[in-house]
This record gives C-alpha cells, structure tokens and sequence, in this order.
C-alpha cells in the first residue's frame, strides 16, 4: 500500500527519501511527499502523480536537511491530488506526519479539532494527527504522539518529525508495517526493507503497538505507555540485485522469468526424493500435533486466494482432510467453525494484507494452530503465526503476482505431500509425486524458451474487449488466476469459470469477438473439457488452448495452441500458469499499459 521513509543522520534527507520512494513505488503511486526539517522549520515538497513528480518539484525548489520524513500514496480518503498528498501539516506548520492505514475516527476528531481552532487543508484522516501531536503538546515528541494515538482508532504505521523538537523521527505502528535501517551513525525509517538495502542490512522490525524515536545518536523502542521494549537487530539476506530489474523491460518480466529458480528454491533443503516426502522445519508442530488435524481452513485475498484454492485439492485428494477456502475479509467477519483441531493456513505474498492478518488472528482467538505461507521474510503474518512455510520467492515488486504465485503452490504442495505420507499415501505415490516437483523448474524453463510464441497470439488479441478463462478440476483455479492476471495490468475485463459451469451464463456472451482461453492438459478431466470447447466452437468462440500433447480430439476446434509439459494432475496449474501470466503481460504491454504499477491497485494492501 503507502511507503513511508525517514532519514536521520549526518548526510542529507532529501536524495535518501527520494531513493527510498522510488524503491517503494510499487507500492502506492498515486502522489508523494517529503517533509524536511531545514534547520527553522518544516519545508514540505508534495506532487500528484509519480515520484518523477515530485523530482521536478524539488529541483524547481530543493529542500536541505538532515532529518526528514516521506510518502507514496494509495489513496483510501480524498482523490490523489496534491492538496492530499502527504506529509500533512498541523495548523502552525510545527509538525509533520506520514502516514498508511486508516483512522477510523477520524470525522470525529476533525469536528473536534475544528472546534478548538485547527484549519484542515486536506481531505485525509491522517492530518488529525498532525493536528492532535500539534494540539497536545506538552515539550516533547514522543508524549506528544502518546497522547494523539491514545485518541485515534484504526490503523497506522506513522512517520512524525517537528520543528519545536527537531533532532527526532517518531515512528509507530498498529497494524501497517515499520522498521528501522541501523546505519553507521544514521538510521532509516522505512515500511518495506527494500527502501534502505542499499545503505544497511541491519534492521529492527516493530510489532504492532510499538513506538519508536530515532535520532541522529540511536534508537529506541517503547509502548505507548512509554515503558521501554527490547527489540533485536535483524539482517536481512537478500541483494539489491533482488530488487532491480536487471535488462528485463519491467519487474513483472523478470519476476515471470525467474520462476525455474523461485521454485526450485521453495523446495530446496525440503522435498526428499527417497521417501516420497517433505520436510518443513518450520512448520512448529509435532507429529501428533499434526495427526491431530481433522479439518483445515485456508484463509487468503486475491491471487493467494486462487492458489488455497489449488491448496484445497490438493490436500483433500492427497490427504482425505475436509479443507474449507475462505476471502480473508469475509473469513474474519463471519462466525466461522473452528475447533481445537483446526489448522489454520494463511497465504500471503507480503506477509501484512490486514484483511489476511486479521482473519488469521481471528482464527487465533478461536483457537486455531495457524501455519503462514509467506513470502516477505519478517513480515507481520510471518511473525505472529504458530509455524510457517516460507516461499524463499525473493522480492516480488511487481503489482501483479506470478512467482509468488508458484511458490504458494509448491508450499501447498510440500504440505500436502507431507501430511498425506504420514496418513495414507504410499511411498510409490510419495516418491512419484516428489520426483513430479523435482522436475517442475526445468519444464517451466521450457516454456519460457517458448515465451515469444504466447507474444504472437497476445498480439492477435490485444484489442479485445473480453475474455473467458475455462478450467476444469485443478485448473479451475489456475482459470481465475488467468482472468485475474489480465484484467489487473491490461484492465480487459476477463472472467475465470470452471468450464462446465459455462453453459449456466457465460455462454450467453460468447460470439466471433470473444477469446476463450481453456486450460485443458492432457489429465483425468481432460475428455470432459473437450466438450466444453466443443461448445464455445458451437458459437464462433475463439479458443486459444493451454494442453500438453497432440490431441486428436481437439482437431478443428484449435484457434490457438500453446503446448506445456506433462506432470501429475495437481502439478498443472503451475505450469499452466506460467502461459497465462506471458499472455497478459505481453497484452498488457502492446496496450501500452504499465504493467509493474497498474491503475487503482497496490502490492500489499494494508487497509481493509
Ligand atoms: C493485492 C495484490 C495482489 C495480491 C493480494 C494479496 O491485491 O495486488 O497481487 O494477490 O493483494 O496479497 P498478499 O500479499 O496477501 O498475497
């Protein structure tokens, strides 16, 4: 969602802020800001649109400092313009905030502050902050935000720096993601590890409810009754190599390319030939604590939530377990059936969706095991699960998902595989299914080899309006991953149906203008899917079809053919997938759209 950024310190604020927003960029990119103390007083910058924006701003009017704070925006209250862009301001211009989450008080408090005299100059929650610290100031900072976050509800991870306690960045966070860069003899504030990589690795993650005050001599951490936490220096193992595009045309690209090695490395150290099995270390579960497990609900949004649902198939096939799939944001709404032997499986790329945080706390409180597939090492869903999976996927920068993606469907499958071996699987099976994994990242490399083929067709369908993606058994999921995949970076709209279920709607839309993808390798559902193309030929469809060999059941009905390697039944959707994310990209791309930022979303949505 929003990126947040700080520096303290001997250099200047200003290119360390902005290095770190573009680093963030990804994440909201709606407008940016900096705010900088100048040695007098706070000097604002702020700019609609991209960070290049606000670039141009500052070398119209530069800003010089030491200490200062900065934001890209995903807006949630008021359109991106300038005017709501942050940081905000108080009413006499001493104090500063940047901010991501929402105050859900915030009209209230706006009532209340415009009554004691504050002007309001933005149509944001965040700035009642900037007017409450402003409002409750009692000599210093820290007490100041104390008192102001005694008064808000909702969520935050906040930057605040001002003029009448200047040598200070006060940092907290409930519930939005913050940590602190340990420099040498400066130090960073920033919401994801990527916007200070480049100047330290050693990092000092906050929990929720934490505050934290930095100055140009050290940090320190407490809780909002001032009492003093410990928290530890963390380093974080991977390379800014990670995070740049390195000659590939977008992030999304190279994340696309990527996946021979992201999936092998899901799997590296686990998966165990020999036996047929898995291990996963951090799982944090005995062999009986797992035995004990008679039903599994997955909890996810978004793509995450398109590989539980590959998940579910999975385990229920492999391992005879009842699994329930729910949107984390209607999971933690509902009254959901819980028992003490319920596990509790939480996808998430980046380890903070609040809508995924708060169903896996809510599956807590019930008393739930919860196991985290994440992928941000560190995250908040990472650290307060019971055991986890981690993806080992690398930085995912792009909006869209796709190595993410895979990963997840490895993870599941490691699970799945494990569970399953020590329930009824026989080791045949365990051993044919291992060695299926084993031999993915060389089959996903091949179709990658084949990339410029899927560019061709997307060249034919680039124009179109609509599409249908058509899966059957495992490769329905894979069909709303697909549609989800198109419509997200070329805004086609795009639907995913199980194949069969079309003829209760969505046949109605089909004639000649109407693509229809089918995901239809050669596996157990593969005659039945053939009647389904059959009927959407029936129409004037076009199809273009994902399959795995030379079918003569599919002569005369082939618009298009992209061919993927064999695996076991449940292994296809990964591999189909891969076709499905080079389809869209290179649609989105000859649309001219941009693809690494599309319009309206944001990498990891922090707000519910
Ligand atoms: C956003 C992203 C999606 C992602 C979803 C869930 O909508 O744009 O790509 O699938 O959030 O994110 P998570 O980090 O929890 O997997």
């Amino acid at each position: 969602m929003c990126g947040i950024v700080g520096y303290i310190g001997p250099r200047q604020a200003t290119p360390f802020l902005i290095e770190g927003l573009k680093r963030l960029e990804y994440r909201g990119y709606d407008s940016a800001g900096i705010a900088v103390y100048d040695g007098e007083s706070i000097e604002t910058r702020r700019a609609a649109g991209k960070i290049a924006k606000l670039e141009g701003t500052l070398s119209a009017d530069p800003v010089t400092g030491k200490v200062g704070i900065a934001h890209t925006r995903w807006a949630t209250h008021g359109p991106p313009t300038e005017r709501n862009a942050h940081p905000h301001l108080s009413t006499d211009n001493t104090v500063a905030v940047v901010h991501n989450g929402i105050i859900e008080n915030a009209n209230v408090l706006r009532k209340q502050l415009t009554e004691l005299g504050h002007t309001f100059r933005s149509d944001t929650d965040t700035e009642t902050i900037a007017h409450l610290v402003q409002e409750l100031w009692e000599g210093s900072l820290e007490e100041a935000v104390i008192g102001a976050l005694r008064k808000v509800e909702g969520t935050f991870g906040i930057a605040v720096v001002s003029s009448k306690d200047p040598s200070k960045i006060v940092a907290a966070r409930k519930g939005s993601p913050l940590l602190i860069g340990v420099g040498d003899g400066e130090y960073f504030l920033a919401s994801d590890a990527s916007a200070i990589l480049a100047h330290t690795r050693q990092v000092v993650y906050l929990n929720d409810g934490d505050l934290a005050v930095l100055t140009p001599d050290g940090y320190k951490v407490m809780d909002i009754n001032n009492v003093p936490l410990r928290r530890s220096v963390e380093r974080i193992e991977w390379d800014l190599a990670a995070i740049e595009r390195g000659g590939y045309d977008h992030f999304m690209l190279k994340e696309i390319f990527e996946q021979p090695t992201t999936v092998e490395n899901t799997m590296r150290g686990r998966l165990i030939l020999e036996d047929g099995t898995s291990k996963l270390g951090g799982l944090n579960m005995s062999h009986e604590q797992l035995m004990a497990v008679d039903n599994i609900v997955i909890t996810a949004c978004g793509t995450s939530w398109h590989s539980a649902l590959i998940g579910e198939m999975m385990i229920e096939d492999l391992c005879r377990i009842p699994v329930e799939v729910e949107y984390a944001s209607e999971f933690r709404y509902r009254n959901p059936i819980i028992t003490p032997s319920t596990l509790c499986i939480v996808i998430s790329q980046s380890g903070e969706t609040a809508d995924t945080l708060a169903a896996m706390r809510e599956a807590k409180r019930r008393g739930a095991q919860t196991l985290g597939l994440v992928n941000v090492v560190g995250s908040t869903i990472a650290r307060e699960d019971d055991g986890g999976i981690y993806l080992h996927a690398g930085p995912e920068i792009g909006v869209a998902s796709t190595k993410a993606f895979t990963s997840q469907v490895i993870a599941l499958a490691l699970f799945a595989l494990k569970m399953a071996r020590k329930r009824t699987l026989s080791v045949m099976r365990g051993r044919e299914l291992a060695q299926a994994m084993h031999d993915l990242p060389k089959q996903i490399q091949s179709i990658l080899d084949r990339a410029a083929e899927m560019e061709k067709i997307a060249d034919e369908y680039k124009d179109a309006h609509n599409f249908l993606y058509l899966g059957r058994g495992f490769n329905f999921p894979a069909a709303l991953e697909g549609a989800l995949k198109l419509k997200e970076i070329s805004y086609i709209h795009a639907e995913g149906y199980p194949a069969a279920e079309m003829k209760h709607g969505p046949i109605a839309l089909i004639d000649e203008k109407m693509p229809v993808v089918f995901i239809a390798p050669h596996d157990g559902v593969f005659d039945k899917i053939v009647s389904n193309i059959q009927e959407v030929k029936a129409r004037g469809g076009k199809t273009i079809i994902i399959t795995s060999r030379d079918e003569p059941a599919l002569a005369g009905l082939v618009d298009h053919e992209f061919r993927i390697p064999e695996t076991v039944d449940m292994l296809t959707p990964i591999l189909a997938s891969v076709p499905l994310q080079l389809l869209a990209y290179y649609i989105a791309v000859k649309r001219g759209a941009n693809v690494d930022q599309p319009r309206n979303l944001a990498k990891s949505v922090t707000v519910e």
